[in-house]
C-alpha cells in the first residue's frame, strides 16, 4: 500500500526528534554511569554501611531516626559515605579533628537546600557565599554586638513574661499539661519581630490575625516539606504545584511586609532628622543598623541585600530559637534536680525577676552549664553542609576530591562515644571550665565554627537564659510520660509530635 502525504512528510522529523533524544538519554546515562564509578573511586578509603543498589543507605537516614546516627556514629568512627539513590552521595563526618579541618576552610554551601531557602530569604548571609558573603558579614557583624544585644534583653522579658501570663490562665491552679512549642513559636517571633523592626504585632494573643506572622509559619512549613519531598525537588516541578504557588505568594507577601517597614523607616528618619528631632527609639533594632550599613555603603549595599538580611535575621532566628528552649525546657522537666539548682541560682540572681540584665545573664554559671548540655544533647542546627571547592586532607592522611558535598553532622559528633562518655546522659558538669578545657576544640559545635560560624550565638544564649530564667521562676516543669518528645531531623531539628509538659505554678 502506498504510504500517505501525511506520513512521509512527518516520518523524517519524527525520525530524526527520536534518534536527537535517545541520543541525549544515552548521553546523561553515560553522565550518571560516570559520575557513579567516580564517586565508587573517591569513596572507596571510607569503610561505608551496606548499601542498596539504587536507594543507597537513604532508607537509613530518611525518616530522620537520630537513633540509627548514633548507631553508625558508633560503628564508623570518624566518617562514613552516605549514598542517596545510585548517583548521590554525601560524606558524613562527627569527628572533631575531621570538623576542625573542614571547618577552617571557605568552601561554599550546598547548592540545594540554599536554592530552597532562596526564594524566601532572598541572598542573606545564609544563603550567600564568597566575596559578596565576606563584604556582608563584616559590614552586619555589628549589628549583633553586645552593645546593641543589651538594650533587647528588656524586649525579651517582656515577651516571656506575656508568653506565662498565658500559661498562667491556661494552668489556673491546677498542675496542667501543655504543647509549650507552638507557644514559644510565637514568642519566639514577637521577639524577633521586636528585635529586627520593633513592630508590636500582638502574635501571641492573635496569631490568625497578622497575615504576616501567618505567612512567615506557612512560608517554614512549606520549605521543610520540600526539602524532604524528593518530586518537589525539581523547581519546575515544584513551582507547578499548589505548595509552590503558595510559597510564590507568601514570599512576595513577606517580601512586600519587609520592603514596606523598610520604606516607612527610611521615612521616618528623614522626618527626624528634617526636625531635628533627637528623641531616641528605646532600642536600636536590627533594621536602624542595617539601615546605617547602607547609608555608608550605598554603591555596594542595595535595597535589595538590605531586605534580604532583614529576612534573613527572621527567619534564621525564628527556625532555631523555638527548638533550642522548647528542648532545654524538656531536658530539665526529666532532670529535676538540675532544674532545681537553675532555680536557685536564678532566683539568688533575680530575685522575683521584676527585672532582668545583661550583667545577670553573665552571673548565671550552673543554667548555661544547663543550656550547653541541652544545645549538646539536641543541637538545634543538626548538620550543616559544604561542596568541596578543592581537595581535603583529613589528619589521618585521607583525602576527599573537590566536588564532594560533605555533611558535617553536628548531632552525630555531640553524640559520639568517643568524645562523650554515655552521650545519652544529661550532665551539666561536662561543661565545667575544668572538664571543657581537656576537650578538643572542635567537639561542641551548636553555632558550628569558624569564619562561617552562627553570627546570632549571642543573641541565641541571650534568649535562652531569659526565657528558661523566667520560666523556672513561674513554673515547675515536669514531663508527660504518655508523650515522650520524638525529634524530626530536617535542616533544622522539629518536635514531631509537639512537647508536651506538666507546667505547675509556683506560688
Ligand atoms: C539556638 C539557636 C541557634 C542555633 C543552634 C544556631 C546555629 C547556627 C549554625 C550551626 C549556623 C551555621 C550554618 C552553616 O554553616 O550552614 C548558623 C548560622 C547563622 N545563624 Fe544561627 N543559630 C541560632 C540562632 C540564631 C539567631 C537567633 C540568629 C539571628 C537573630 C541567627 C542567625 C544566623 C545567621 C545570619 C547565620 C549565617 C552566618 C553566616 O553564614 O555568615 N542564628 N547558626
Amino acid at each position: 500500500m502506498e504510504s500517505s502525504w501525511l506520513e512521509t512528510r512527518w516520518a523524517r522529523p519524527f525520525y530524526l526528534a527520536f534518534v536527537f533524544c535517545l541520543a541525549l538519554g544515552l548521553l546523561q546515562a553515560i553522565k550518571l554511569y560516570l559520575r557513579r564509578q567516580r564517586l565508587l573511586r573517591d569513596l572507596r578509603p571510607f569503610p561505608a554501611p551496606p548499601t542498596h543498589w539504587f536507594y543507597g543507605h537513604q532508607k537509613l537516614l530518611q525518616d530522620g531516626k537520630m537513633e540509627k546516627l548514633e548507631e553508625l556514629v558508633e560503628k564508623y568512627p570518624c566518617a562514613f559515605p552516605c549514598w542517596v539513590g545510585p548517583f548521590q552521595a554525601f560524606f558524613y563526618i562527627y569527628d572533631p579533628d575531621y570538623a576542625k579541618t573542614f571547618l577552617s576552610r571557605t568552601d561554599p554551601k550546598s547548592k540545594y537546600p540554599c536554592k530552597v531557602l532562596l526564594p524566601c530569604l532572598g541572598k542573606g548571609l545564609v544563603s550567600l557565599d564568597g566575596p559578596k558573603w565576606f563584604q556582608h558579614r563584616c559590614l552586619l557583624t555589628p549589628g549583633y554586638s553586645v552593645n546593641i544585644l543589651k538594650s533587647y534583653v528588656e524586649v525579651m522579658a517582656h515577651s516571656v513574661n506575656m508568653m506565662l501570663g498565658k500559661w498562667e490562665k491556661i494552668c489556673g491552679a491546677q498542675d496542667t499539661i501543655v504543647e509549650v512549642f507552638e507557644h514559644i513559636n510565637l514568642m519566639a517571633l514577637d521577639i524577633l519581630m521586636k528585635c529586627a523592626f520593633s513592630r508590636e504585632t500582638n502574635c501571641q494573643i492573635n496569631s490568625h490575625c497578622d497575615l504576616y506572622v501567618k505567612s512567615t509559619f506557612e512560608a517554614s512549613k512549606i520549605i521543610f516539606y520540600r526539602l524532604y519531598s524528593f518530586l518537589r525537588h525539581h523547581n519546575i516541578l515544584f513551582n507547578f504545584s499548589p505548595e509552590g504557588h503558595r510559597l510564590q505568594e507568601t514570599s512576595q507577601m513577606l517580601h512586600q511586609h519587609t520592603e514596606k517597614a523598610i520604606q516607612d523607616r527610611k521615612k521616618a528618619l528623614e522626618e527626624e532628622k528634617r526636625q531635628d528631632n533627637t528623641q531616641k527609639r528605646k532600642h536600636q533594632d536590627f533594621l536602624d543598623v542595617v539601615l546605617s550599613v547602607q547609608a555608608e555603603n550605598r554603591d555596594s549595599f542595595s535595597d535589595t541585600d538590605l531586605r534580604s538580611e532583614v529576612n534573613t535575621f527572621l527567619l534564621a532566628g525564628q527556625d532555631t530559637m523555638p527548638g533550642g528552649i522548647s528542648w532545654l525546657l524538656y531536658h530539665l522537666a526529666l532532670n529535676p534536680e538540675h532544674q532545681e539548682r537553675c532555680r536557685e541560682e536564678i532566683r539568688s540572681i533575680l530575685g522575683d525577676g521584676s527585672s532582668i540584665t545583661w550583667d545577670q545573664l553573665d552571673e548565671m554559671s550552673y543554667t548555661t552549664m544547663c543550656i550547653k548540655e541541652s544545645l549538646r544533647l539536641a543541637p538545634p542546627v543538626p548538620s550543616i553542609s559544604r561542596e568541596l571547592s578543592k581537595p581535603i586532607t583529613f589528619p589521618d592522611g585521607l583525602s576527599l576530591p573537590a566536588g564532594i558535598t560533605v555533611v558535617l553532622s553536628i548531632w552525630g559528633l555531640h553524640h559520639n562515644p568517643a568524645i562523650w562518655e554515655k552521650p545519652k546522659v544529661f550532665d551539666p558538669l561536662r561543661f565545667s571550665q575544668e572538664n571543657s578545657d581537656q576537650r578538643h576544640s572542635h567537639s561542641f559545635l551548636p553555632f558550628s565554627a569558624g569564619s562561617r560560624n552562627c553570627v546570632g550565638q549571642h543573641f541565641a544564649m541571650a534568649e535562652l537564659k531569659v526565657a528558661i530564667a523566667l520560666i523556672l521562676l513561674r513554673f515547675k516543669v515536669t514531663p508527660d510520660p504518655t508523650r515522650p518528645l520524638v525529634f524530626l531531623s530536617q535542616v533544622i531539628l522539629k518536635p514531631k509530635n509537639g512537647v508536651h509538659l506538666h507546667l505547675k505554678k509556683l506560688s
